[in-house]
């Protein structure tokens, strides 16, 4: 049950209902992470045996420190730097090291949404003729010979970036339910029941048996791997839409008496079950493309931009009704897309709209005009794949990750607010949090990722990623993660809107 929205929710926009709220966090949650990064991840770290790794990620870790973010949304009731900040007065720079990082991720997202439009389109005449690779990396996107910054603009990739920008602003402008929850609202069952189409499809092509029997035949040796573990809290990470804000945002939208407990439940194994689906039907759909070639699965499965983009438009051309197949592919990601763009967006617009006092619309043309023309400026052009590629490896790890892990220690540890949030979470939650809950939040997952992370750091320093030259992982990959950083201390030292209170809003004590 919800209670009808208090006069200052009305002022900050606020969910109809805790329906629309579970959808909007499902939209974030599902999203361009579940389609094409879920099932090569698996695949690649273990196959079957992925899912220990990926269960214990998400128990302890993922689904533990969601809850976290929904109470502290919940119960502050702001952005993420104002909720930090009503909790603690040193708290702010969480937040906006959250809102940094949500800034670099929108930025790269949002093309890999148009390109997905523009294969929508191109599926029905199988644009990319007999040359997939050649078509991606060449015609469309005409990437440069070498890594390099430059402007040279991709009118074929331009246009339906602008296009993608444009939505989202007008999403974002009409507010939290007319916008974000409205789309989530119509946008959620259409991507339920398309992607279930196209899975259903996918294993009824010949060869399917043997994608799943590669998915899921475990190799029960990469158990062992510090990698396979790293890969599987950054993917659960990043899948659920946690360590970015945007849950603690969402969360503030929602009315006092919801069970945030059971939604948080709700929100995490759907994500899950998605995912799976997803698995399922990408290694279904590369099982016919083996058997059509001739070849075994692990060559033809490939990572993200490959997966998607050229090994789906190989599938495309060769299996019956293809374009059907594509459509609901390519249509799939940018549903699934723009859901969650405009949730990591949202994460910026609050925190400005709460630091300068700003009505919607106004926060909505600052954030959302800059961030967009950066996003055309770095990845409409011939130079954008290596930065895109290195931001997003960077920006996981070392921001994701890591303000997950400093945002558990500092609300345990420093802020001393753990137990308060609990409480509160537990007043209407339908799921008991016990002291098990703060034991994983407080100990065992900072634990985990602490260890995850400086294998990382190792691996990083030992190995230059995707022999990218310096300069680029510097700029665009230490430097984007050390960056958000920063500029996080910068803004969290200047003052607050004089009309914005820093205090714990009213309602949440009565
Ligand atoms: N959670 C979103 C995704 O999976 C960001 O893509």
């Amino acid at each position: 049950m919800t209670e009808p929205a208090t006069s200052d929710q009305h002022e900050r926009g606020s969910f109809a209902s805790r329906r629309v709220f579970i959808l909007a966090a499902i939209g974030s949650a599902v999203g361009l992470g579940n389609i094409w990064r879920f099932p090569y991840v698996a695949y690649e770290n273990g196959g079957g045996a992925f899912v220990i790794p990926y269960l214990v990620a998400l128990l302890t870790a993922g689904l533990p420190f969601l809850l976290m973010d929904y109470g502290i949304g919940h119960r502050y009731r702001g952005s993420a730097p104002l909720s930090f900040r009503r909790m603690h007065r040193g708290g702010e720079v969480l937040g906006w090291w959250q809102v940094g990082i949500c800034a670099v991720i929108a930025v790269y997202y949002a093309v890999i949404i148009a390109w997905a439009v523009r294969y929508t389109f191109f599926s029905f005449d199988h644009s990319w003729g007999e040359d997939p690779n050649g078509f991606f990396f060449g015609d469309f996107l005409q990437v440069a010979e070498q890594p390099s910054v430059g402007l040279d603009f991709v009118p074929g990739v331009l246009w339906p970036l602008l296009l993608v920008w444009i939505a989202v602003l007008v999403i974002m402008v009409a507010g939290v339910q007319r916008g974000i929850g409205a789309v989530a609202v119509v946008f959620i069952p259409v991507l339920v029941v398309a992607f279930a189409a196209l899975v259903v499809r996918a294993l009824f092509l010949p060869g399917a048996a043997e994608g799943l029997d590669a998915l899921f035949t475990p190799d029960w040796g990469a158990l062992g791997d510090t990698a396979v573990w790293a890969a599987a809290f950054g993917q659960i990470f990043f899948s659920l839409s946690v360590g970015f804000g945007i849950m603690i945002t969402y969360a503030s939208y929602v009315g006092r008496r919801t069970d945030m407990t059971g939604s948080g439940l709700v929100v995490g194994f759907s994500n899950s079950a998605f995912e799976l689906l997803a698995g399922i039907g990408v290694f279904a759909a590369l099982g016919f493309l083996a058997q059509a070639n001739g070849v075994a699965v692990n060559e033809v499965a490939s990572d993200g931009l490959g997966l998607a983009f050229v090994a789906f438009p190989t599938i495309i051309s060769e299996a019956p009704a293809g374009a059907l197949i594509g459509v609901l592919f390519f249509g799939c990601l940018v549903l699934a897309g723009l859901t969650s763009l405009v949730s990591v967006i949202e994460v910026v617009i609050s925190a400005v709209r709460d630091k300068l006092a700003l009505t919607r619309v106004a926060a909505s043309l600052v954030v959302g005009i800059p961030t967009a023309t950066v996003s055309v400026v770095f990845f409409a052009t011939t130079t954008g794949v290596p930065i895109l590629d290195t931001a997003d490896h960077f920006i996981n790890r070392f921001g994701i990750l890591l303000v997950a892990v400093c945002s558990m220690v500092a609300v345990s540890w420093w802020f001393r607010d753990l137990h308060t949030i609990r409480a509160h979470l537990n007043e209407f939650g339908s799921f008991p949090l016990g002291t098990w809950w703060s034991a994983l939040v407080a100990v065992l997952a900072p634990i985990v990722l602490t260890y995850v992370l400086v294998q990382e750091l190792v691996d990083a320093l030992d190995e230059p990623y995707g022999g990218y030259p310096d300069w680029l992982l510097n700029w665009f990959g230490w430097g984007a993660a050390i960056g958000v950083v920063l500029v996080a201390a910068v803004i969290s030292a200047l003052p607050w809107s004089r009309r914005t209170s820093l205090e714990i809003p009213e309602e949440v004590h009565r």
